[in-house]
This record gives structure tokens, sequence and C-alpha cells, in this order.
């Protein structure tokens, strides 16, 4: 492991930071008075402001309103708390979408929307581009020096196409940028299938419903033009900030894995990561899948800039949006904050700061709930986690460097969710991802997630499930990276087609095959009812499951083999030495264990260390952070039962009193810092 480096997101930060939404354009002033006060006792030092408050900002067009925000900025400034002002470009005034009908976001029926809800703007428009550059120029203008302005929050989760023919002929022109050609964009798509051949480039239309959305290859290049529209409409609103406040991080609130925006496309243009995150949307949190998840989304947020992120959004309780609003277990509030500074955060933020009485959101939780009261348990929860992350304050800045990488990739995500094969359910890309994640982390192994274009040589060991699409010169660096003594894991569903979703010819890339040695002939789904069981040399089963890929080891040693069907004895895992290093190819979708024995084995050999040694049972996940004078542990228990955990480390205290530790007995959703001072 790397020494850490050390880089504070917000130049202006203290410490860790703990705000989030606060949207004082709802409320009296009495209650912005109360604020202030109790702002100070849960341990606030940032308030995100702005964030849908265009329509009080301007209310009529040209007509600015600024006073109430510069006495909440000058009221943030007295009380210590730095501002993250945004730019209120998700919820343009009423006044604006009916003067301005063009700025509104057309559907996929091809119907333009009426005004109403949010992120409901059209990502091309002149009038809208204008409209969100005066606003960003004046805000800026008007804060540039004001002592609360901590960063720059622009706008609010990004999102969702516009078919309008604006972003039509947007489309096109990114078309032409990519393909150069009619006739290499025909080629590239394969079009002459179904004569869908293009003739001229006004042929091509956004994808909307009744339209063309069969030629898969164009359906990919739609999203990923989606998504560069979206960047570009980031930089776009972010450039009179840049060019005002240039010592002002500018960032922008991301989703975690949201399929319409490739994270890695917008990460360059931040300056430092952010995400919203509403673990349980996808499971109730007495299931370890969705804090397994989250984790992941935090490891990915981290590696996306090298350094801290910051969790911009949670609920302090519940979301109203979840489908079962289970309200938080004791000690739950804090494991959540805690997990997202073990993975690197900088901070704890929340969706939002006070319960509005009504509208959409009123029932969403937050850290002043309808009772108001400073006992009531939420409010409670939220004071203990910003004494915490006071008490942490000299981590902030901190990271550390994994040896192990793991591929995500949208367009990869795109082309395994539009593609029809191999089955209609369970294709799972990311849960596949997911699942080799969970070997790892459940192994304390510290992880990147990179996208198949990232620089490897920092790596030890790359983990690339289902890399179904083969973006070019990708197989190259894999095959440099293991010839440098890097190990490799790939397999099945991988390197199937090329960035055009075009399928690779006579069994498969040639750098491909050789790197690992062998070649595929068919891919196999299994029914439910029809496992599969792999056995290796040493008489170990494993349950394989969903897909299973007929291969030929060419040059591969074999390590298991398939046990049973017409394809018995065939080849299932294979192993290829190449320089200094090796390329493990598993042909199918195996079970939790065959993952984390592989991935356990294959770590230990490429000489990756666990980051902290021990034992504990599986829903505990342990951490470290490296601070300037200390090394921070974080034991985090996400079962709802107690655990007992036993560290192999010398000389860790538990942070809060000091106790002596190597057995630890956890609550259910308990934590434990544990601290080890550098001599
Ligand atoms: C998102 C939004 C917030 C709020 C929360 C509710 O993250 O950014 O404005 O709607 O969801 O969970
Ligand atoms: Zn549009």
């Amino acid at each position: 492991m790397d020494a850490p480096t050390n880089s504070r997101i917000v130049p202006k930060a203290t410490g860790l930071l703990h705000g989030g939404d606060y949207n004082p354009e709802q409320w009296d002033s009495a209650t912005l008075a109360e604020d202030d006060r109790l702002m100070d006792v849960v341990g606030w030092n940032e308030a995100s402001m702005g964030i849908f408050s265009w329509v009080s900002l301007e209310p009529e067009e040209g007509k600015y309103t600024f006073d109430w925000l510069d006495e909440r900025m000058d009221a943030m400034a007295r009380h210590g708390r730095i501002v993250g002002l945004a730019t209120p470009s998700a919820a343009q005034p009423a006044w604006m979408s009916l003067k301005y009908p063009e700025i509104l976001r057309t559907g996929h029926d091809g119907v333009r929307r009426r005004h109403g809800h949010r992120v409901n703007f059209c990502w091309t428009s002149p009038r809208y581009r204008e409209k969100t550059a005066v606003m960003a120029r004046a805000l800026a203008e008007r804060y540039k020096d004001h002592p609360a302005l901590g960063f720059w929050h622009v706008s609010n989760e990004y999102g969702g196409a516009c078919y309008c023919d604006l972003c039509g002929a947007a489309f096109r022109d990114w078309l032409k940028e990519r393909h150069g050609t009619l006739e290499a964009l025909n080629a590239a798509h394969w079009t002459a299938f179904w004569g869908h051949t293009f003739t001229d480039w006004e042929q091509i239309e956004t994808p909307t419903h009744g339209g063309e959305s069969s030629i898969i290859g164009l359906y990919v290049d739609w999203k990923t033009f989606v998504s560069d529209r979206i960047v570009d409409f980031f930089r776009h609103e972010a450039s009179a900030l840049r060019e005002i406040t240039p010592d002002v991080p500018v960032t922008t609130n991301l989703m975690g894995t949201y399929p319409e925006l490739d994270a890695w496309k917008i990460a360059p243009h931040m300056d430092f990561a952010a995400w919203d995150s509403y673990p349980f949307f996808s499971g109730p949190p007495h299931t370890l899948e969705p804090w397994i998840s989250t984790s992941f989304s935090h490891d990915l947020c981290r590696t996306l800039k090298g350094k801290p992120f910051l969790l911009m959004e949670c609920s302090p309780s519940s979301s109203n949006w979840y489908p079962v609003m289970g309200l938080k277990r004791p000690g739950m509030h804090l494991l959540e904050g805690i997990q997202a500074v073990a993975h690197g955060s900088d901070g704890v933020q929340y969706f939002q700061w006070r319960q509005g009485r009504g509208s959409s959101e009123q029932f969403h939780g937050a850290v002043v709930a309808h009772n108001q009261r400073e006992d009531a348990r939420v409010f409670r929860d939220v004071a203990d986690l910003g004494a915490l992350l006071k008490s942490l304050s000299e981590i902030a800045g901190s990271t550390t460097n994994a040896d192990v990488a793991l591929i995500y990739d949208w367009e990869c995500n795109w082309a395994i969710e539009n593609v029809q094969a191999p089955r209609r359910e369970k294709r799972d890309y990311k849960q596949t991802v997911v699942d080799h994640y969970r070997a790892l982390l459940s192994q304390g192994i510290a992880c990147d997630v990179i996208s198949s274009e990232c620089d490897l040589t920092p790596y030890r060991m790359v983990v690339a499930p289902m890399m179904f699409m083969l973006k070019p010169g990708v197989a190259e660096r894999l095959s440099s990276f293991v010839e440098a003594g890097g190990t490799l894991l790939s397999g099945y569903w991988s390197a199937v087609v090329n960035e055009s979703v075009l399928a690779f010819l006579n069994g498969g890339d040639e750098t491909w095959k050789r790197l690992f040695g062998i070649w595929v002939e068919e891919i196999d789904a299994r029914y439910a009812d029809r496992p599969m069981t792999i056995r290796t040399a040493d008489g170990t089963e494993y349950e394989a499951r969903d897909l299973c890929e007929l291969i030929h080891a060419e040059d591969a040693e074999v390590l298991a083999t398939y046990a049973a069907d017409f394809y018995a004895g065939r080849p299932a895992v294979t192993s290829m030495e190449r320089g200094a290093g090796r390329a493990v190819y598993v042909a199918s979708r195996n079970d939790d264990a065959f993952l984390s024995d592989t991935l356990g084995e294959l770590a230990r050999s490429a000489g990756v260390a666990p980051d902290v040694s021990g034992s504990w049972p599986e829903g505990v996940v342990v951490r470290k952070r490296v601070g300037s004078h200390a090394e921070y542990v974080f034991v985090l228990n996400f079962n709802d039962h107690e655990v007992e955990v036993a560290l192999e480390e010398p000389g860790l205290t538990v942070f809060a009193t000091g106790d002596p530790s190597s057995r630890l007995a956890l609550p259910s959703y308990g934590h434990a810092v544990l601290v080890r001072g550098f001599q």
C-alpha cells in the first residue's frame, strides 16, 4: 500500500463536513433564527442553499431578490458554517417555462412536457443555456468574496434525456464526430439488417417510441450521447463560476451507478466527486445487499477523483419514496454515516435540514422533523454523528490507495442491457460486479472501482467481470498489466462486441484470446431448475447458475471443469501465465463461495494484504483510513444481531474510550472506531 495522499476537497472546511440541503425560503424569520441555534446543536458546519430557489431569486424576469439569501449567507458565516451554494437550474420558475416553452423537456413519446416537477428542461435549448449562464454569473458575482462560500453545488441530480428536435440535431452532430461518414456509421451499426441503411444524416432521429430503436449500436450511441450532453451542460453551468471564483471548488451531486450519466465522463470536470445515497430503496436494511452496494458506490465515488469525496445527501431517517418507510434502527444512522467516512467521504450531508409541511416530500426524513424537538431520536442521532465527525476531523483529506481494482463500465452496461442475449432476465451486469466486490470487501481487501479506460499501473490485481464490450486498446493494456506482473480475473460474456456493439469474429478479439489462452465457442443460459456444478482439481465443488460458457483452453492451464450436462469435463476455470503475471478466466457465473475462495487466493498470491488482519463474521466490514497523526480502523456491523470481531493488529485502541481492543462485541448495527497513533 502506498503512502496516503492528503488533499482537502473544500479548502475552507476545517474538518469533515456535516450539513446538507437547507431551504430557508420555505420558512419565516423566527424559524430561521431557531435554525441557526439548532444547527450549532447538531454540529452542522455546512449548509447547501439555493438548490431549488430560482423563483425566490428571480420572481420576474430580470428582477432579482437576493436579500433573503444575503441574510442567510451572513448567518452561516457568523456561525462558522460554509455554504455549498447551488445553481438553481434543476427547477426553472413557471414564468420562464410559460414564456419560453422551448426550454421544456420533450419526452420519449415526442411530446413536449408542461411545466412542473423538476429536472424538466432541455439539455440543448440555447434559451435555457442563456438563462442558466446569467443566473450562475449573478450568483458568482454577488457571493464571490463572501466568507461563507465554500463550494459550488451545481444544479441537482442531473439526469434523463430530452427528445426534442434540437437534441436530435445535436445527436446527429455527435454521430458525425464519432463516425465521420454516413458509410462508417452504417457499417459500425450493421444497418443493412432489416434494411435500415441511412442514406442521409437527416434520417437519423432520436429513438422515440414508435420510431427507430432496433439498431442496438445506434441505441447505445444515443445513451452515450445523452450522458455527454449532460456533461456538456454541467461544463456550461460551471464556466461562469470557474471564471469568477477560480479558487472555489465546483461539484454536482451524482447518484452512484445511475445509468443515464457516465460518472467517468463528468468526473474530470468536477473538482471533487459527490453523490446522494438512499440505500433502502433497493432492499430493506435488515438485509446485507443494500449496505454492500452502498459501499461499492462509495468506493466508486472515491476512485472517480482518486481523493476523498462527499456524501452529499442521505436521509437522517427514512425516505418517503422507499417502498416501505422503515425507521432507522438504533445505531443505524451513525453506522450509515461512518460507513461513508470509512470508504473515503470527507463528511456526511443530508436531504434535508427541516421537514417541509407540505408538497411532495413532506414526509421525507429530515434533521428537524415535524415534531421540531431537540430530544427527538433522529435529532439526537444526528447530533451524535456530528460530535463523532468533529472528533475525527484530522482525517479530512486523507485517502489510501487500494492494490485491487474492479472494473465497472457504463457503456458495457448499456450494451448488455440492450442486446437481445443470452437471456432476458438475470443478465445482471452491476449485480455481478457487486458480487465480486462483496467477496473482496468481506475479506478486508481494499478495492478501487475503475473504468476499463483507467490507468492500471497502480494495481497488483484487476478484476473485470462481464466485460461484454471491449473498447479499443483495453485488451492491449490488460496484457501489458499482466506481463508486468499483474493478476487479472475476467470471464464469461466478455470481449464479445466492440465499441459499436459489433460482434468479434473468429472466436473473439485476438489480443484477448492470447491473454487468456482460450477461445469461447458458445454460451449456455441455464434454467433456474438446472444449475450446474463445477469441480476444481482438488475435488472442491461450486454451484454455477444463469450463464455457462463453453470454452477451449488452448495454452491455458485448466483449474476447474464442468461436472454435468453435455459439456461435463470441459474447462470452467483457466489460468494463463504471461510474462511476470497471470490471467484467470472464469467461464460460468459461480456461487459466492467460489468468488470468496478464488478472489481471496488470487489476492494472496498477488501479494495483496487485507487492510486489517483479523476475523469477523459475514456482514461486518473493516476499513482503514490514515490521518496525519494516526491510523483509524472502522469496524461496521451491518447485521441486525450482535457480533464478535477479533482483530490481530497490535496497538489499536477504541477511539472514544481508550480501551484496549483485540476482541470487540458490536451490537446490531453497531460500529467501532479504533485508532493507532504513529510512533
Ligand atoms: C434526491 C434529491 C433531493 C431529494 C431526495 C429525497 O436525492 O436530490 O432533492 O428529493 O432525493 O430522497
Ligand atoms: Zn431537447
